[in-house]
C-alpha cells in the first residue's frame, strides 16, 4: 500500500550534525545510514557546494522516493540504497569504497512513517498492528503482542518504553485481552492498565511509551545500532567521524558505551556528554526535545 501524509520530516540537530560529521571538511564521502527524507544529506551536501559524496541507507522504501525528490539539485553526489545500515559493508563494496570521511545516524522513525498510514506505528490511527520498517523483517507487533510471554512483554514496554511504574499492569492487560489485531485494540489494552490520573497528567499521550517499546522489538533497533557502531571504525579513515543522534536512553547508552569501548585504540570521544537540541530547536520542532548527539573520530 502507498502511503500518504503531507506533514514533512524536519531534520533534528542539523547545525551541530554537520558541525562533527565534516569537522571543517569541505568536500569527502559520507554514509548517511538512516537517510530518511534526505534532510541531513541536503544540509551536507549544500555544506559542501555538492563536493561531497553521499552513500544513503534506509530500509523504508517510499521515505527513501521522498529523498529523491528533495535531492534533486544534487543529483550525481549522492546514491541511495533501500538497506538496513546493518549491511553498510555491501553497499561500500558495491561502490568500490573502501574508507570514507564520516557515518551518520539519526536512528528511529521519521515524521511520514509515523503519521502516514498502514504501517500502524500510531496509536492516532486505526490499523493492523504491523510496525516493521522493513517488510521483509518477519516479526510483526501483532506476533510479539499475540506471541510473547507476559514476563517478556512486561521487560520490553518497561526497558524500551521506559515505562517503569505499569509495564507488568500493561503486558497483563495485553494477554488479557488476546488476540489484539490492531493498533486501537493495544491503545484500549494500555489504557486499560493506566489509571485515568495517571493517564491525563502525562505530558505525551499514554500509549506512546508502549508501542515504542513494541517497535524497538520489532525492528531489533538496538542490536543493529550495536552492532553496526561496533564495525563503523573500521571503515573510517584517519580523522573521519561517527555522528549519531538518538531519541532513547537506551539507543544514547550503546553509543556511549562503544565509544568508550574504543576510545584509545579506535576512537576518540569528541564529545563527552551527549549534545542536546537548543531552546529554540525544540520550539519548533517537539520531535527534537528527546534528542541526543555523541560524536567520535577515528584516530
Ligand atoms: C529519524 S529518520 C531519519 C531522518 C533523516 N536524517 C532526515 O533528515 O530526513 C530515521 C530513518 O531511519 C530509518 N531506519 C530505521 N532503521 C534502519 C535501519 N536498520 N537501516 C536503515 N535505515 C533505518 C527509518 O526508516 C527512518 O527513515
Amino acid at each position: 500500500m502507498s502511503r500518504q501524509y503531507d506533514e514533512h520530516h524536519r531534520s533534528v540537530m542539523v547545525h551541530e550534525a554537520l558541525l562533527y560529521l565534516l569537522g571543517g571538511r569541505v568536500d569527502g564521502t559520507y554514509v548517511d545510514c538512516t537517510a530518511g527524507e534526505g534532510g541531513h544529506m541536503k544540509a551536507i551536501l549544500e555544506a559542501t557546494n555538492g563536493r561531497a559524496r553521499i552513500i544513503g541507507l534506509d530500509v523504508d522504501r517510499e521515505v527513501l522516493d521522498i529523498a529523491e525528490q528533495n535531492l534533486e539539485d544534487y543529483r550525481g553526489s549522492y546514491e541511495l540504497f533501500n538497506l538496513s545500515y546493518v549491511d553498510f559493508e555491501i553497499v561500500l563494496k558495491q561502490a568500490g569504497i573502501d574508507k570514507v570521511d564520516g557515518f551518520l545516524l539519526d536512528v528511529g522513525l521519521s515524521t511520514f512513517q509515523l503519521k502516514s498510514k498502514g504501517r500502524g506505528f500510531s496509536y492516532e490511527l486505526d490499523e493492523p498492528l504491523d510496525m516493521r520498517m522493513n517488510l521483509s523483517l518477519k516479526t510483526t507487533a501483532a506476533e510479539v503482542v499475540n506471541g510473547y510471554k507476559e514476563s517478556e512483554l512486561a521487560r520490553i514496554v518497561f526497558e524500551y518504553g521506559d515505562e517503569k511504574r505499569f509495564a507488568r499492569k500493561i503486558a497483563r492487560s495485553i494477554v488479557s485481552r488476546r488476540p489484539l489485531y490492531t493498533t486501537k485494540d493495544l491503545h484500549d489494552a494500555v489504557k486499560a492498565a493506566i489509571p485515568p490520573a495517571e493517564r491525563y497528567k502525562r505530558k505525551r499521550h499514554f500509549a506512546t511509551r508502549t508501542f515504542q517499546a513494541i517497535r524497538i522489538e520489532v525492528n531489533q533497533e538496538l542490536e543493529n545500532i550495536d552492532s553496526t557502531l561496533k564495525r563503523i571504525p573500521g571503515f573510517l579513515k584517519q580523522g573521519g567521524r561517527i555522528v549519531i543522534i538518538s531519541f532513547h536512553s537506551l539507543e544514547d547508552g550503546i553509543a556511549k558505551r562503544v565509544f568508550r569501548e574504543k576510545s584509545n585504540s579506535e576512537l576518540k570521544i569528541l564529545t563527552k556528554k551527549p549534545l542536546r537540541p537548543s531552546e529554540e530547536e525544540v520550539e519548533l520542532n517537539l520531535r527534537a526535545r528527546s534528542a541526543r548527539l555523541r560524536a567520535a573520530e577515528r584516530i
